[in-house]
């Protein structure tokens, strides 16, 4: 280390063993001194020659340095004058700098943080902390075909076309968008064409995209009560006013709905499969909703999110098939039926509304990583995601199986099981006055993952109960870990 006193410098440190260059060394020194104070502006700092001189080391590095500096706006000449700091450098910046991030709060400013993210700030709660059995949401991620996947993604990692490595279209890439279409007008029963079909970043995206597009602050949005945490914050992201509107054995209750809120601007729902309970919403409520919807120029987001996964019986069709005046606003993912780290999902837009989708995506990541939409177009033309969805299904089915008897061998019927018939979760009822927040905490020490379910209502539940996500645990797992739940119950 040489510690050298240039003229009216404050000692300049260089390390010559350090693996940082010298001139990289010299133009941090300047920077930090004359952020920290210690060289004010307008002052002189010696020429190039005399700071090599008095540091013992070659002019070339100090050049160097000084370029730098000039570039950045550091340094300044003045004929005559010499070489100064510059005058424009504010005073007053006092802090010293060093290579850690800056601590908060050395001055006494105030730092002002939005009052909606203040209101939506929660710290993660522990029984999504580990990754103990009964996450909500995983897939099995076990059996995922890795084999097949890899060989695609190094099929497009090394072909992958110069033209489609620049920015993408924000709609995503067409050939993976006219599968997805072809996918759901088969499967799902989505009437839409590619043209309608915007690729995100997960289901989450598309929704608060949806939020963004179609809501003003402070508008009033039915939202199913229970119903998916992550929706309420989308909504709550863009100052909407949750109406919470209950679900009951027939899907969310449309005349309540309307009690509530007549002319809510839109209405959250899962219809297909309603998301905790587990509930289909009939033809009925389905014909209401979407009469209500028309009625009242209300916008109604279909979050279809799993509902490959029907273990009895076929798919239920989506609610977007059955609309005729283009109210529904259909948003789906590929997290539970490939894996949720693939941040690949979509929303089908009614076409009148299109532009607006595209500029609010525009504005955020802008579009999709391209690589992963080439690779699942292949894993959906070549049939491997079909392949892995009937897999998978049948699985779950064992998944379920297991569940269900560990359950009512350990818990002897102290639980009530509701809405096992398809997905990749159900909800286990408490008896009345158990704190299910408790139990998933407890459960949570134990190193199981349940999620309670009144963590899922705006208003306190009249019963508690807790969510087991099946799809990402195996069978031994699912034994072991009821085991382990019984000494929290
Ligand atoms: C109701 C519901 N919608 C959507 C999602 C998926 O979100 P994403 O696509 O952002 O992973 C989940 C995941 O748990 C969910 O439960």
């Amino acid at each position: 280390m040489t510690r050298v006193s240039a003229s009216f410098l404050p000692p300049v440190a260089l390390d010559r063993r350090s693996g940082i260059p010298m001139h990289r060394q010299l133009s941090e020194w300047f920077r930090h001194a004359i952020i920290g104070g210690q060289l004010r502006p307008g002052q002189r700092v010696p020429s190039t020659r005399s700071l090599a001189k008095e540091l013992k080391i070659s002019r070339l590095p100090v050049l160097s340095a000084y370029e730098q500096l000039f570039a950045e706006g550091y340094l300044e000449t003045f004929t005559g004058a010499g070489t100064c700091v510059a005058q424009s450098i504010p005073g007053g910046l006092t802090a010293s700098m060093d290579a850690k991030a800056p601590e908060p709060a050395q001055s006494a400013a105030p730092r002002p943080v939005s009052r909606l993210a203040t209101s939506m700030q929660e710290p993660p709660p522990p029984w999504l902390a580990n990754q103990g059995a009964f996450r909500v949401g995983l897939p099995a991620l076990d059996h995922f075909p890795r084999e097949i996947w890899s060989k695609l993604v190094n099929r497009h990692a090394r072909r992958m076309p110069t033209q489609l490595m620049t920015y993408g279209d924000p709609i995503g890439y067409l050939p993976f968008r006219e599968a997805i279409a072809q996918y759901l007008g088969t499967v799902r029963g989505v009437r839409c064409d590619a043209s309608q079909i915007l690729v995100t970043t997960g289901s989450q995206q598309g929704l608060v995209i949806s939020a963004l597009a179609l809501l003003e602050p402070k508008a009033r949005v039915w939202m199913e009560e229970p119903g998916y945490p992550g929706a309420r914050q989308a909504l709550q992201s863009v100052g909407a006013q949750i109406v919470p509107v209950p679900v009951d054995d027939e899907g969310l209750d449309i005349a309540e709905g309307i009690r509530r809120s007549r002319n809510a601007r839109a209405a959250y729902i899962s219809p297909s499969h309603q998301f905790p309970l587990g509930v289909t919403m009939s033809a009925t409520r389905r014909i209401q909703l979407l009469n209500w919807a028309a009625r009242s120029g209300a916008w109604i987001i279909e979050d279809d999110y799993d509902s490959e996964y029907r273990l009895a019986g076929h798919p239920i069709a989506s609610l977007q098939g059955l609309d005729t005046d283009a109210r529904v606003i259909y948003v789906g993912t590929f997290s539970k039926v490939v894996f949720p780290a693939l941040r690949l999902g979509y929303v089908v837009v009614p076409r009148d509304v299109m532009p607006a989708f595209l500029s609010v995506r525009n504005g955020m990541d802008t579009f999709s990583s391209t690589l992963y939409q080439l690779v699942m177009t292949d894993f959906i033309r070549e049939g491997h995601f079909a392949r892995h969805i009937r897999r998978m299904r049948a699985l779950y089915m064992e998944r379920r199986t297991a569940l269900l008897e560990s359950i009512e061998t350990h818990m002897h019927g102290r639980l009530d099981i509701i809405g096992a018939e398809a997905g990749m979760q159900l909800v286990a009822l408490l008896p009345p006055g158990v704190d299910d927040v408790a139990i998933s905490r407890a459960a949570a020490q134990q190193g199981v993952s349940v999620r309670p379910l009144s963590m899922c209502y705006a208003d306190p539940p009249a019963r508690g109960g807790l969510i087991f996500g099946y799809g990402g645990a195996s069978v031994r797992e699912i034994r072991e870990s009821i085991r382990k739940l019984k000494s929290c119950l």
